[in-house]
């Protein structure tokens, strides 16, 4: 294979990039909703079991490690989804993100682990208690 020259490759790279061919493993793609997502309906009271179940990292943490009684959450999470949520941009890029998007995000950020299957009960049960957990939060700021 002859040898190509490295501004050729640099460039081949960036158009490859800029093609999404690399984006399968990256944050950003791995929190998207595949194309045609219906979310599922779930199961609160499993939800809020995983909520506290720090098997669903690598780190040691659960969810509620940061978010019980409403912790680390800021005003964005009162609104109506999908909204913008400050960690999903300034990481991601993403202008607004859907919940279940944000618990992938919060699955491969902080809880340093794989994304939930999109068709999981595990990740219907997590989007169903924190649509309960929203109805009960007073943005403090
Ligand atoms: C190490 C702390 C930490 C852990 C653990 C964590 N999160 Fe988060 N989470 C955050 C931070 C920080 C934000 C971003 C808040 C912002 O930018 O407004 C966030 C944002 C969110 C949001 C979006 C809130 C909004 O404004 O709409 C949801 C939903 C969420 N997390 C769910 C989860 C779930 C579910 C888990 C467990 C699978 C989890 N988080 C684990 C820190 C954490």
């Amino acid at each position: 294979m002859p040898k190509l020259p490295i501004a050729l490759m640099a460039s081949l790279i960036a158009t490859l990039a800029s093609a999404g061919a690399f984006a399968a493993g990256e944050p950003g793609a791995q929190i998207t909703r595949p194309a045609g997502y219906k979310p599922m309906s779930g199961d609160a009271s499993l939800g809020e079991k995983l909520f506290n179940d720090t098997k669903l990292s690598t780190n040691g943490m659960s969810c509620a490690s940061c978010h019980a009684n409403h912790g680390a959450f800021q005003a964005s999470f009162a609104k109506p989804y999908p909204h913008e949520v400050a960690m999903a941009k300034d990481q991601l890029g993403r202008k607004t993100v859907h919940l279940d998007e944000m618990i992938q995000g919060c699955m491969v950020m902080p809880m340093a682990a794989k994304p939930l299957p999109w068709n999981s009960k595990e990740l219907a049960g997590l989007n169903a208690y924190l649509l309960s957990a929203q109805k009960t939060f007073k943005p403090s700021r």
